[in-house]
Formats: C-alpha cells, sequence, structure tokens
C-alpha cells in the first residue's frame, strides 16, 4: 500500500529512468544472437525482472550491474514457461525469435494488465504468413517450421505484433515488410537495437523493411521513458506546482505537452529538459487517444484524474483498449465527477478531490491515483502497489524528492 498526504504543490527536477517498454523487446532481442548483448540505462522494475527470468529460462545468462544489463549465452530451450508468461504480456515476445533460431516454440497465451481483451491474434498472423505452422492447444502455442521472408499487412498498427515481426525478419536474408506497423519511439528503438546487430532496416511512411541473418553483439543505450516523464509532468501540473524533467526525449512527448498547454498549463522544453506549470486553474479539453505519435493510451489514465480538477468539462476517448478504465470508479470514490458512455469518458471537473483509499487495477490505473492523492484533500491509501512496483522506479522517492508526502506500508520498497 502507497500512501498520499495530499495538498503540498510538487517542485523540483526528477531525472526519468530508461523505457520500460523499450528494454522489454530489447533483452528478448538477446535470444538472437550468441555474443554478449550490453543494455544501457536499465530501469530496476518488476517487469524487467520477470523478462530477465524469461531468457534465462530459455538458456541466456544476465548479470546486472548497476543499470547495466549484459547477456550472454545461447537460446537453447524453446519453452516459455507458464508462470513467467502469465506475469507479461511482453514475454509473448519470444514465440518469434525461438522458432526463428530453434525452428520451435511452445509459449503459453499471456496474461498482463487487465485492460481489454488483448488477443495475440496479430502476432500469430504474421509469424504464420513467413511459414510458422501454429496450434493452440490448452492455452499454449506450440509454433514450428523454417520461417521465410514476406510482406505482413496488420489490420491494426500493434506494438507487440510489429515488435514481434521486427526480431523475426532480422533473422531472414529475405527480410520482412510490415505494412501498416505502430511507430511507437519504442518500437523505433528495437529498429536501432536490431541494425545494431547487423540487420539492415528502412522505415518508410506506411512501412518498415528488415533483413538480416546471422546477428552479433551489440551495446545499445534505451531511451528514456516517456510514460514515466509524463506521469510526473501531470504529477507537477495537478499539484499546482512545477516539475521539471530531466534526460527526456521532448519529442516523444508532443501529444501531452500540447494538450497540457491547450488546458492552460506552461511548458517549457530546453535540450533534453522539459518544466510544466499551470497558470492557474487549467480547462477541460477533448483527448483521445491513438498509436503514436496521438496521445498515449498509457497516460490517459494519469490524464483522466488532472482532468478531474479541470475547469469544465472534458471528453477522453479511449481508442486503443476498450476497458482501460479501472481508475474511473475509483477517481469518483475520491469526488470527481465522471460518467463512461462507452469508449468516452466524460469528466465534469470538481474543484477538490478527498483522500480514500482506493485499489489500483493496473500499472497506470495505480499511476492516476497517486497523481489524485497528491492533489486530494486528505489521505490516499492505494492499494495494489505491486502494480506501481512493474512500471516504475523509485517512485515512492522520486516524489519525496519532488516534495510530496508518500510513503509505503506493508512493503519495503515500491
Ligand atoms: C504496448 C505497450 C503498452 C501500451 C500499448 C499501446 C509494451 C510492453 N506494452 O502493448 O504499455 O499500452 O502498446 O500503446 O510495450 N491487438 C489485437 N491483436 C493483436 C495485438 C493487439 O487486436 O494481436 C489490439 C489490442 O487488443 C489493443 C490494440 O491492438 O486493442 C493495441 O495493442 P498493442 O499495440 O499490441 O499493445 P501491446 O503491444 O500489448
Amino acid at each position: 500500500m502507497i500512501a498520499i498526504r495530499g495538498g503540498r504543490p510538487l517542485s523540483g527536477r526528477v531525472e526519468i529512468s530508461g523505457a520500460k517498454n523499450a528494454v522489454l523487446p530489447a533483452i528478448v532481442a538477446s535470444l538472437l544472437t550468441e555474443e554478449p548483448l550490453v543494455l544501457r540505462r536499465v530501469p530496476d522494475l518488476l517487469d524487467v525482472r520477470t523478462q530477465v527470468a524469461l531468457v534465462e529460462a530459455l538458456g541466456k545468462r544476465v548479470e546486472r550491474h548497476g543499470d547495466v544489463l549484459v547477456i550472454r549465452g545461447e537460446a537453447r530451450v524453446p519453452v516459455a514457461p507458464r508462470e513467467i508468461v502469465s506475469r507479461m504480456r511482453a514475454s509473448f515476445l519470444c514465440l518469434g525469435p525461438l522458432i526463428a533460431r530453434l525452428g520451435e516454440a511452445h509459449v503459453p497465451l499471456p496474461g498482463g494488465c487487465v485492460i481489454g481483451a488483448r488477443p495475440v491474434d496479430l502476432h500469430l498472423m504474421g509469424l504464420a504468413r513467413l511459414g510458422a505452422e501454429i496450434r493452440v492447444d490448452e492455452g499454449v502455442v506450440h509454433a514450428a517450421g523454417a520461417l521465410h521472408g514476406g510482406e505482413v499487412w496488420l489490420r491494426y498498427p500493434s506494438v507487440g505484433a510489429t515488435e514481434q515481426l521486427l526480431l523475426v525478419g532480422a533473422t531472414l536474408p529475405e527480410g520482412v515488410e510490415i505494412v501498416n506497423p505502430a511507430r511507437e519511439p519504442e518500437v523505433m528503438d528495437l529498429v536501432r537495437l536490431l541494425s545494431a546487430m547487423g540487420a539492415e532496416a528502412e522505415v518508410l511512411e506506411d512501412r518498415i523493411a528488415i533483413r538480416g541473418g546471422e546477428l552479433r553483439g551489440a551495446e545499445h543505450e534505451v531511451i528514456p521513458d516517456r510514460i514515466e516523464a509524463g506521469t510526473y509532468l501531470l504529477a507537477g501540473a495537478i499539484s499546482g506546482g512545477e516539475v521539471e524533467l530531466v534526460r527526456v526525449c521532448p519529442e516523444h512527448l508532443t501529444a501531452l505537452l500540447a494538450k497540457l498547454e491547450e488546458s492552460g498549463v506552461e511548458v517549457e522544453v530546453r535540450g533534453d529538459r522539459v518544466r510544466a506549470s499551470p497558470a492557474g486553474r487549467w480547462r477541460g479539453i477533448e483527448v483521445e487517444t491513438a498509436p503514436y505519435p496521438g496521445f498515449p493510451t498509457d497516460l490517459q489514465p494519469q490524464l483522466t484524474s488532472f482532468l478531474s480538477l479541470a475547469r469544465g468539462r472534458s471528453v477522453i476517448w479511449e481508442r486503443v483498449f476498450e476497458s482501460r478504465f479501472g481508475h474511473v470508479g475509483e477517481l469518483i470514490r475520491m469526488g470527481a465527477r465522471i460518467t463512461l458512455q462507452g469508449q468516452a469518458i466524460l469528466v465534469e471537473g470538481v474543484g477538490e478531490l478527498r483522500g480514500t483509499e482506493v485499489v489500483a487495477t493496473d500499472i497506470r490505473a495505480g499511476a492516476a491515483l497517486v497523481i489524485a492523492g497528491i492533489a486530494a484533500r486528505g489521505e490516499t491509501r492505494v492499494r495494489g502497489v505491486e502494480h506501481l512496483l512493474r512500471g516504475y522506479e523509485n517512485m515512492e522517492e522520486k516524489l519525496a524528492r519532488l516534495g510530496a508526502r508518500v510513503w509505503v506500508e506493508g512493503t519495503s520498497a515500491i
């Protein structure tokens, strides 16, 4: 349980960690080479440990030195343990690399945050197009075959499916062309890593082409976490204070910064720093989540908290996941005036939120509740801290350094 005594404006600097969603595919990329892969700026998060446990179970050896991971050895085992894959969806990315390296793979259908149906049909369709024979039996995907190159069209630009196909394409001399790929910065970071490992990639307007073969080791520093960055910016703004992010890529935050400005928050970008502070009470706005460069679904819950204290009405359309609303009921318990209408979150701004005990249902819902707690009167106690552990490095410490009154009860750290 994390507890926050709200009502104090945050101020100061916060250093942003490496991006969780860039590190997770990068760890899986290690399956494609026998040479050492060195990853820098790796956050110490539960999800990262889970992905490390996965590649270790598949035959790799992993050492951590500070924020550097060194991954060695050879992928030898084609079977992904169910208790690992059920914890986190990104572990499903090992499917393609295992088929490519070992000719077969047995990977349970993934778990992860409960924010929608989250099928893997695009992953399976793509791999089948490239020659994999796939059978799903009692919740386990069994795949085998010699993969060949080809073109794969994605009906939706899925981040995970694009990464799955990039990983496989990097091993194929004829290559893979992904039409309608995801273009999230984390996807582009994987393209950069695979290129450093020896693949040749070309990013065009409507497609990404990648080809390769035997890959080599590489050293790679992952990009800053734009979702963590956005979370702290919103935490500072909702508190009425001024927070400066250090070591970020401002261009990855364009959609959020535009929306903050539209609502009346002053934003300043300088080099790899971003500062934001509201000039008085902010206004309600309309926002729609979308694939990058649209507004990220992973910041929708945190933005909902922020807008629940805006002047006037906001409409937030959740277009990526059909049921990413776990935070809404909890925010209502804190005094927010929100109604759900299909995929739309209708927010009528209120003057104040009240602290109470709430439950985090997933990583970003948890972050949204912490943000609400920072602004709320009295004490907010957020249960389900394990979700925050999955996605935010040293959150308690980072918030405390910005002046938040925050502490953890019942677990040693978050
Ligand atoms: C990744 C991110 C997650 C983020 C999401 C969208 C990681 C580890 N996680 O998740 O934080 O919220 O991108 O930006 O990087 N879909 C299908 N079939 C598929 C795959 C996806 O229908 O085979 C649908 C999903 O149900 C969802 C949408 O596509 O509605 C987006 O999912 P996707 O982009 O694949 O997200 P993830 O890779 O799971």
